[in-house]
């Protein structure tokens, strides 16, 4: 796609189609890093092929990691613990990835030079004192001094000791940080983690690194030692539920469809979104359910709806749905009655301020809302059906605000011009032969 935006003016026609979705974003990332760390030539198939993914194989590279990508599957030859070849002046490259930007740190943690860390526009706004607070408390070193963003620089330390981590935010990316570092860290590290992602829990567990897992209320309580080493692990990626999640919304919206999404990872951690949609009068089912390298992954079976109500979001399902809000907020808009969102400023914290953005896309359709730095109250409108104009643009280029736009236009009409559709590299390459493949038009 050359032109720099996109025109939809015409709904989606009902569908009733059996589509695959590109692999998972955050065990791709996991299993590269974990990957670059074991002994010998780990595999994976069905990697994800985006941007953030070949981010991290590139920065792996530059740190001396063997990495060869043929059709379907990637194979990457480990070092061992701390196995990178560290040289001066190296320069990695997150890209627009916080999960990258921020995991990557924990596997430098033992670096002899100082190394940077760089990213896009959008990740140079993003927080990173969320991970660097506790990787200095383990006694390892970021310059300039007390800075929070992007770029820094890194430097490793001989004298690493184990902390207790309280992790507040539901933030998998800070919990996982931490998680990380305790691999080359002697003692043990304790992390109270409010309930997040728990996929980096679940690889540890397949690697028979030493951890153990408490489930008290909406906390994990996590202890975890330094592994002797690292077997070189195989691994078969399912399809990202964040990715799915955009043709969940579009069928439930739609008037008489039916999709069933192939072999997603279902992981509890993960599927706020159906939770929350199912509360809502969605029908959602998961149909043949296997585990697969310790994650859980099904088919997943979504009908249109005929009827959708308002909800009062329980908190305690903001973490499992937190890429989704965004396309939880379409059906919001059109479900009978008003629905109410709270405690989402991390929303806020990811790619673009998403709670903002996504705001302004309703505002610009005409859907009437409320909204603060924290939290949302959408009022719906059964019959909602666009007829204006409308332009999306200046979100930072944030792939999921792209990709909720276009779900927008599909199932309410209107004529939409959407800025940037390059974003969807990020995440879903293969987003616009999806909505293709089951009849959405897209000029
Ligand atoms: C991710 C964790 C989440 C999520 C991101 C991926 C991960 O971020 O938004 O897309 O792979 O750990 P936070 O940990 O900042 O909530």
């Amino acid at each position: 796609m050359s032109k720099n935006f996109v025109l939809i003016d015409k709904k989606i026609k009902d569908y009733n189609k059996k589509i695959y979705v590109d692999g998972d974003k955050s065990l791709s990332i996991r299993w590269a890093l974990l990957a670059s760390q074991a002994i010998g030539i780990s595999t994976a198939k069905n990697l994800l092929k985006s941007e953030d993914v070949q981010n991290t194989l590139n920065c792996l590279k530059k740190l001396g990691i063997k990495v060869i990508q043929k059709q379907n599957i990637c194979s990457i030859s480990g070092r061992g613990l701390n196995g990178f070849i560290f040289k001066k002046n190296i320069i990695l490259n997150a890209g627009n990835s916080g999960t990258l930007g921020r995991l990557i740190l924990s596997l430098l943690i033992k670096s002899p030079y100082k190394i940077k860390i760089v990213g896009d526009k959008s990740l140079s706004k993003r927080d990173f004192s969320r991970v660097i607070e506790p990787l200095k408390n383990i006694g390892v070193n970021f310059y300039p001094a007390n800075k929070s963003k992007l770029p820094i620089f890194i430097k490793g330390s001989n004298y690493l000791r184990p902390i207790k981590y309280i992790e507040n935010k539901g933030s998998a990316q800070c919990k996982t940080c931490v998680m990380l570092a305790s691999l080359n860290v002697p003692g043990k590290i304790k992390i109270k983690a409010k309930s997040s992602r728990n996929h980096t829990e679940n690889m540890f567990k397949a690697l028979k690194i030493p951890i153990k897992t408490k489930k008290i209320f909406n906390y994990d309580f996590i202890t975890l030692s330094k592994p002797k080493l690292i077997k070189k692990f195989d691994f078969n990626i399912p399809g990202d539920i964040s990715s799915a999640s955009f043709f969940i919304v579009l069928t439930v919206l739609s008037n008489n469809s039916k999709i069933i999404l192939k072999n997603i990872n279902i992981n509890a951690t993960r599927i706020g979104l159906i939770k929350i949609l199912n509360m809502m009068g969605a029908k959602i089912k998961f149909k043949n359910a296997k585990i697969i390298n310790g994650e859980k992954c099904s088919d997943i079976e979504v009908k249109s709806v005929k009827k959708l109500k308002s909800i009062r979001c329980p908190t305690y399902l903001n973490s499992a749905a937190i890429d989704e809000f965004m396309i939880i907020f379409l059906v919001a808009a059109k479900a009978n009655g008003i629905s109410y969102f709270k405690d989402l400023s991390e929303l806020n914290q990811k790619e673009s301020p998403r709670l903002k953005i996504a705001a302004r896309v309703l505002k610009n359709m005409g859907v009437k809302l409320r909204y603060d730095d924290n939290s949302i109250k959408i009022y719906g409108n059964p019959n909602l059906e666009l007829k204006k104009k409308i332009v999306i643009k200046d979100f930072l280029k944030d792939h999921r605000i792209f990709m909720m736009s276009v779900i927008s236009a599909l199932s309410f009409g209107g004529e939409w011009k959407i800025y940037d559709p390059i974003s969807v590299k990020t995440s879903f390459p293969s987003f616009f032969k999806k909505i293709r493949e089951i009849g959405g038009i897209i000029k």
